[in-house]
């Protein structure tokens, strides 16, 4: 029913675009793009663009899909890109990206190593507030090329998907960090709750109304954190994982309260820490050998972030086959991992993914 409805308006659209002689914004009635914001587990390669050591443009990333390091921290695809996939939407584009001009598709501001926090790898990274101030940059671009209406018709048809906050809660357990020092756990976490209550807040003012997120992962039990924890049996670092717990019960407790004040507000929370345990705990299950140690890196776990050789340390392993691995580099999961999660994210049932999947969300 909605194909010849939209394909009346496409042409429609399309005879208005060509009098205005504006190039490729054709578009449906239910076209739905997709913003995305976050950190490495979404990050297409903004970070090469960037004054950063928070990359990955270098073999063997990349070399399961594309045959090319193209930024993103994994063998193969994010998240994301399984995301616009399954949406019928093309490979969503780094905002940073030379060029890249268009963004009826929407956009990519995701960075590696960013936090909620400004203070969260500040200097390295592109941070949220600073990820929210480029699409509202993109959003005056697509008011001015479409004009109002169309654009507002837009922004408030897109899915708006996060990964953000891992780095916030990581980074106090590998360097000094003053602000989660002289601060209490409760509070720190209050305070990356409520600067992200404020982006969420600020996209649904600029007319975004479909929201998705990611929770956050056991990282407590990265390669990564199991290589720094030698000494213990179950290898995971407890006490991040607490930090986690309570943050991911603090967004979904936020989340419930948005969806009651802001009128249209509709949300996807997807429960990473169940869906990840479960891979990292019984990998066979799902079609994994490793569960536990990277594919791709040196030491205990091959948990030492060496993954490339361009660290700093060339010393490094590589596995034979990434998609046997849950991760593919101490903090990164593998590309099999990712599709096995982004299916869940899209289609999965209540019990992962909360109170509806992005399915839902695109076809609302
Ligand atoms: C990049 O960052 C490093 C470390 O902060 C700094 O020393 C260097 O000057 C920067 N380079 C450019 C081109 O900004
Ligand atoms: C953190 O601070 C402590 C004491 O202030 C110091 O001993 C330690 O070397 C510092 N660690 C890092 C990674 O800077
Ligand atoms: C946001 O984070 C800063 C630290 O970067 C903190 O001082 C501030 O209180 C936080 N804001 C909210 C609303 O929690
Ligand atoms: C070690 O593992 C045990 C059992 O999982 C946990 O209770 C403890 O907090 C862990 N210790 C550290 C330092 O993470
Ligand atoms: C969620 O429910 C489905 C069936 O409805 C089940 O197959 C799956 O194992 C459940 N997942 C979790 C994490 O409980």
């Amino acid at each position: 029913m909605a194909t010849s409805r939209s394909s009346f308006h496409f042409c429609v659209f399309f005879c208005y675009a060509i009098l205005v002689n504006i190039p490729s914004t054709c578009f449906g009635d239910d076209h739905v793009a997709l913003f995305v914001f976050g950190d490495s587990l979404f990050d297409p390669g903004n970070n090469n663009y960037i004054n950063t050591t928070a990359r990955a443009n270098f073999w063997p990333y990349g070399e399961t899909f594309f045959k090319y390091p193209t930024g993103r921290f994994s063998d193969g695809r994010l998240i994301p890109d399984f995301i616009a996939e399954y949406a019928k939407r093309p490979l969503i584009p780094p905002y940073k990206q030379p060029g890249n001009h268009h963004f009826i598709n929407g956009v990519n501001f995701a960075s590696a190593g960013a936090g909620v926090l400004v203070e969260t790898n500040q200097g390295f990274v592109i941070d949220l507030k600073r990820q929210l101030n480029y699409f509202k940059h993109v959003e005056r671009l697509l008011r001015e090329q479409l004009g109002d209406k169309e654009a507002s018709k837009l922004l408030s048809r897109a899915v708006y998907l996060f990964s953000i906050g891992a780095n916030d809660y990581v980074n106090p357990f590998l360097i000094n960090s003053t602000l989660f020092q002289s601060n209490s756990q409760q509070e720190y976490v209050e305070m990356v709750i409520g600067n992200l209550t404020a982006v969420i807040k600020e996209i649904y003012k600029e007319g975004g109304r479909k929201f998705g997120f990611f929770s956050l992962s056991p990282l407590g039990c990265l390669p990564l954190m199991r290589a720094l924890n030698p000494g213990n049996s179950s290898g995971c670092v407890e006490e991040l994982n607490d930090l986690v717990k309570l943050h991911n019960y603090a967004v979904s407790q936020v989340l419930q309260k948005l969806e009651k004040q802001l009128k249209g507000f509709i949300y996807s929370n997807f429960d990473s820490y169940t869906s990840s345990s479960e891979r990292t705990d019984n990998p066979s299950r799902y079609g994994f050998k490793e569960g536990k140690s990277a594919c791709c890196g040196w030491g205990p776990y091959r948990g030492i972030n060496s993954c490339g050789g361009k660290r700093g340390m060339e010393e490094y392993l590589l596995c034979h086959n990434p998609s046997e691995y849950v991760f593919f580099d101490p903090s990164h999961p593998s590309e099999m991992f990712n599709q096995q999660l982004a299916k869940l994210m899209w289609s999965g049932t209540p019990n992962t993914t909360w109170p509806y999947n992005l399915k839902a969300l695109f076809e609302v």
